[in-house]
Formats: C-alpha cells, structure tokens, sequence
C-alpha cells in the first residue's frame, strides 16, 4: 500500500464500472491506477478516457502488477469466480460485484483463500452501506419498530430479449434471482436473518434462466419475507420492514434508499410518522467504496457491514429458491 492509498484496478469496462468509477475516485485513500478489458484496444481506450494509468488485456499480467493493491470485479457474475480465485491467489484485495459468485460452495472457496493469502473480500453490495440503510438498522437496534417480523421487497424490470447479454446468457449468471433477488434476500437476511423454510412460484426456462419468482422465506419465530424479482416485468424497486411496534419503508430505490418513512404507535393512537431525508454522495456507490478502503487499510480480511458469511447465507438461501423453481418446472 502505498501512503495509505488503495491502488485499484477495475476489471470490466461496461455498465457498472462506467456507473461506479467516479464514485471511487471522491474516495479520499483511493486511486485507480489500472483498468483490465478482454481486449487491448478496449483497455486503452478506456483508460485514455479516464485518465488511468496503464490497460490491460491479460487479467494474470494485471494480477502480477505489483502496483495494484486491490482489484474491483466488474464484470458479469459468471465470470466473478474466475477472476476473484485468481486475484487473491495474487494477494489482491477483492471487491466483487453482485452476487459475488453463482454458487455458496464458490463463495466459500473465496472465503477461504482470503483468509490463506491474509487479503480483503467483500462483495460489492452497496445497499448495506446506504446511510438510510445504516439508519433503519440503528432505528430496529434501538427498540424503534419492535421486534422485525416483516419484510417486503421487490424488484423488476422488463429486459428486452436483445438487452444486455448477462440477463439472458445462463453462463453469465442471467435471471432475475442472480441480479436482483442478492438484493432482496440480502435484506431480509439482514433484518430477519437466515431463513427456516423457503416456498417459492415462478418461471424458470429449460436453459436454467428464471424470469420471475416470488419466494416467501419464513422463520420459526413467525417472522416473513416476502420477496419478488422479474426480468420479464416491473416491480417497483421498494422494501420494508414491519416489526411488533411499527415499521420502516424505504423510498426508492431498493439497492441505495435516499430516504425512509418510520411509522410508529399501536391502535387505539393514530400512527406517528417520521420521514427522514439523506444525502446521496455521487451515484451512491461512495460509502460502501470508502468501507472497503478504510478496511483494507486497516488490515482487515472482510467488513463488518456485509462480511462473506452474509454474502454465503443469502446464495444459500438463493439456491433454495433455484432448486424451487427447477423443481416446479421440471415436474410440469
Ligand atoms: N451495483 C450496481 O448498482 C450494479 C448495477 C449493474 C450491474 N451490477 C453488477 O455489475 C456486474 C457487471 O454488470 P454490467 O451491467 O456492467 O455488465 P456488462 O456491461 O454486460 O459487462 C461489464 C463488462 O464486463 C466485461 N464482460 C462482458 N462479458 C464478459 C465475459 N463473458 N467475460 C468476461 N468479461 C466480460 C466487458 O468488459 P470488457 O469488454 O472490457 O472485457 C463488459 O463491458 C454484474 O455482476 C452486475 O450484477 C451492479
């Protein structure tokens, strides 16, 4: 590390990276000094147009980069495993976009040489570092809503079949769970934690990409999750949770809620509401960029906030939901 700095590397030159870019750069400890494409001319162009330093083509040569610090994955999810084993096996930090791999078994394997190779992992789920979200979680901490019992989220959008091949193509990870079901079980899991049993209808084609679901995760002590995903229609990008005393929803957008609503008192008294505002640095992505480089910087293997025992519990219970739906369709 040099000066304190996380020297970054960024793998993948699409949507995402064009979308988080600027945000690691308002990073105070934070420097992008490479950029890895599957082609040179890629590499170079998109380095000249972010003034980084140096492209690459070859992911292994980046990887021997002894420059680079810290390497953010940004690429479509079946292609994660591979390069996230590959960059820790370097002694790279890694910060993966979501879902941080298509398996839990993979992501144990990362877990584990990140602990050999004594390096940072950390998927990249920004929605736990949203201040909003830090604020719910302080507010159910506290004794504001009760005791969580209830959760409710849901995402969706009408893909076109030609959209963006990662949606379609089952080796890319496509679907709606692998996109944006890691979002609302991430939520659940955070407020109600792992599941008891898990009921899910919706559609899977025989290529194994599902294109809607809706799975209610339930848990012994009566608490529910209500959760739905689609890439074939809209849902609003909204969730909630409801507890014994009141309830907390969040405005839009699920992955980085720029406001929340407290609503709180029992019947017979009208309901009291809160709504609360926040600040959004950048397109969002600040805070969760600068966890990741305070943590690295200080030595640490995983954050507190989004640990890779989190990142295991929700493809668990994804691969619950998966074995449902394939289940479903292959019986009918
Ligand atoms: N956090 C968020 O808000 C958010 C939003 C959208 C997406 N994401 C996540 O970010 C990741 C990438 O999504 P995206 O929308 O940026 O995807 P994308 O635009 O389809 O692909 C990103 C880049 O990955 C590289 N790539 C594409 N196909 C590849 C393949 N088969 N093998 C290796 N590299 C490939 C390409 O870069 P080169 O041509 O330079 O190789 C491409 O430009 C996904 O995991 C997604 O879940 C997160």
């Amino acid at each position: 590390m040099a000066d304190s700095t996380v020297r970054w590397a960024i793998v993948g030159t699409g949507g995402i990276a064009r979308r988080t870019l600027g945000d690691l750069r308002l990073v105070p400890r934070a420097e992008i000094v490479a950029v890895c494409s599957r082609s040179e001319e890629s590499a170079d162009a998109f380095a000249a147009e972010w003034g980084i330093e140096r492209g690459y083509a070859d992911f292994t040569a980046l990887c021997a980069d002894m420059t680079v610090d810290a390497i953010y994955i940004a690429t479509p999810h079946g292609t994660h495993f591979r390069y996230a084993s590959e960059a820790l096996r370097a002694g790279k930090h890694v910060l993966c976009e979501k879902p941080l791999t298509m398996t839990a078994a993979e992501a144990r394997e990362l877990k584990s040489l990140s602990v050999e190779q004594d390096v940072f992992l950390m998927e990249a789920m920004w929605m736990k570092f949203a201040p909003s979200m830090r604020r719910a979680l302080e507010l159910v901490e506290s004794g504001a809503i009760g005791t969580p019992m209830f959760v409710q989220a849901g995402l969706g959008y009408p893909v076109p079949g030609d959209g963006p091949e990662r949606f379609w193509v089952a080796e890319l990870g496509g679907g709606a769970l692998f996109d944006m079901g890691v979002y609302t079980i991430a939520l659940a899991h955070l407020f109600l934690g792992v599941p008891d049993a898990v009921s899910t209808i919706g559609e899977i084609r025989p290529d194994d990409v599902d294109l809607h679901e809706s799975y209610t995760l339930s848990y012994m002590n009566g608490a529910t999750a209500q959760l739905t995903t689609s890439i074939t229609y809209a849902i609003p990008p909204r969730g909630s949770v409801g507890g014994t005393a009141g309830s907390i929803a969040f405005g839009e957008m699920l992955f980085a809620p720029r406001s929340l609503r407290l609503m709180t008192g029992t019947p017979p008294q009208p309901p009291r509401i809160e709504d609360i505002e926040f600040e959004q640095e950048g397109a969002g992505y600040v805070p969760m960029f600068r966890a990741a480089c305070e943590a690295i910087l200080a030595g640490d293997r995983e954050h507190p906030f989004h640990p890779v025992s989190a990142t295991i519990e929700v493809l668990e219970t994804m691969e619950l939901v998966r074995a449902q739906l394939i289940a479903q369709r292959d019986a009918s």
